[in-house]
């Protein structure tokens, strides 16, 4: 009897052990070491998260306090990062450059295993660089902002040189955590299988963002965001969902590989775009959500449609101010939270990862006769 086929896209497989995030797709659940994460995103800033990934517990404020010093301290000492930045092909999207700063970032970073300042320094590059990189392509210059403040906060300022709005900083830091980390997926995947082979982090962390750049995975919400402009009114969501089915595409911020229905991050992500977004702007997504939800129902009624992180988060990101260029990129910002903890468990039970495929091309055979 031939052996069975194994799953494609390692569907079902498990690949290990870890107690950092447990994502229960058929409950509709998601945790960071046991916390519910729709209820931390509002009630934890995104350092917290951090240090909730990589240590196991939450942080005490002196310890959100001195991570928060850490990142800043980490975020000047990049300083203006500008032969980098120039060194990025005008071509490349932000989410390109973001592979090639953090290759670049870790030369000569060698030995295993990672130390924590490779840790630090990864999760400080993201809020620096990319504004550094938006502001030298728009021939502006580049901007510090003042002591004290946190990773959200801080790439909020850094893009515009102004204080952010309190309702729109709050968001986007929920937003943060709510995608700070998401069990093993493809980016994760990737990552920790470069650290295996004891490469360094910076290298763990350039395939990763690789690997979120394809919009299966991260590259979602500015399609999101495009596709909403180019349906403009609610009236026009079902004739445009149609059209986009009939030519056989798919909907950007529908449906999830694990979750059957609802991602719960989704649905935090509507109440926070509720609380940002115009109310025009939400009646033009929810107009677009109900067409695509009876749109999938009625093509694929065995499969429980829902939307996934990305739908809303196109509205969130819009909302707090992010030009929709970087929206994969703060995507990846934020899920360095996530890697870095999924980096530091690798280390600290590291195995090669080198699984086995079963061939199924020709057997043994000789090599033609020259004629
Ligand atoms: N729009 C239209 N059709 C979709 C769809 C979507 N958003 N998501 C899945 N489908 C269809 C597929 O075309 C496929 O149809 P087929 O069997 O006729 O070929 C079927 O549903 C199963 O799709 P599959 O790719 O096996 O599902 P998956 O569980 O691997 O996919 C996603 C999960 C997220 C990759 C998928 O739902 C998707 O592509 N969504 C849109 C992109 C997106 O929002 N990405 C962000 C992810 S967080």
């Amino acid at each position: 009897m031939p052996a069975e086929r194994p799953p494609g896209g390692l569907e079902g497989v498990v690949v290990g052990e870890s107690a950092i995030t447990d994502v229960r797709g058929g409950e509709g659940m998601l945790y960071y070491r046991g916390y519910s994460v729709p209820h931390l995103a509002g009630s934890v800033g995104w350092e917290g998260v951090v240090h909730l990934l990589r240590s196991g517990e939450l942080p005490t404020p002196g310890e959100t306090r001195a991570l928060r010093e850490a990142l800043s301290a980490r975020r000047r000492s990049l300083g203006d990062l500008a032969p980098m930045v120039r060194a990025i092909p005008p071509g490349a999207t932000p989410m390109e450059a973001l592979r090639s700063g953090f290759s670049l970032l870790g030369h000569g970073w060698d030995g295993f295993p990672p130390t924590d300042e490779m840790f630090e320094l990864l999760l400080a590059f993201p809020p620096v660089f990319l504004p550094n990189l938006w502001r030298h392509r728009h021939r502006q210059s580049v901007l510090t902002e003042p002591e004290g403040l946190g990773q959200a906060a801080a790439y909020l300022w850094r893009l515009t040189g102004q204080a952010p709005d309190p309702r729109k900083l709050a968001a986007l830091e929920a937003y943060l955590v709510l995608v700070a980390d998401h069990g093993m997926n493809a980016s994760t995947f990737v990552a920790r299988s470069v650290l295996s082979t004891w490469s360094d982090p910076a290298s763990a962390m350039s395939a990763a963002v690789g690997s979120l750049k394809g919009p299966l995975h991260g590259g979602a919400p500015s399609l999101v965001a495009d596709f909403l402009d180019r349906v403009g009114t609610p009236d026009r969501a079902e004739e445009e969902v149609e059209a986009t089915l009939g030519r056989g595409e798919r909907l950007m911020g529908f449906g999830h590989r694990v979750y059957r229905g609802e991602d719960p991050r989704a649905r935090r992500l509507r109440e926070l775009a509720r609380t940002v977004a115009s109310s025009e702007r939400m009646e033009l997504a929810e107009a677009v959500e109900r067409a695509g939800l009876r749109a999938l129902a009625r093509r694929n009624p065995k499969r429980p449609w829902g939307l996934n992180v990305e739908f809303y988060a196109a509205l969130v990101l819009e909302a707090a101010g992010i030009p929709r260029p970087l929206f994969p990129p703060t995507f990846a910002l934020a899920r360095t939270a996530g890697w870095v903890a999924h980096l530091k468990e690798q280390a600290q039970h590291n195995r090669l990862v080198r699984p086995d495929v079963r061939y199924v091309g020709p057997g043994p055979r000789p090599l033609p006769t020259p004629a």
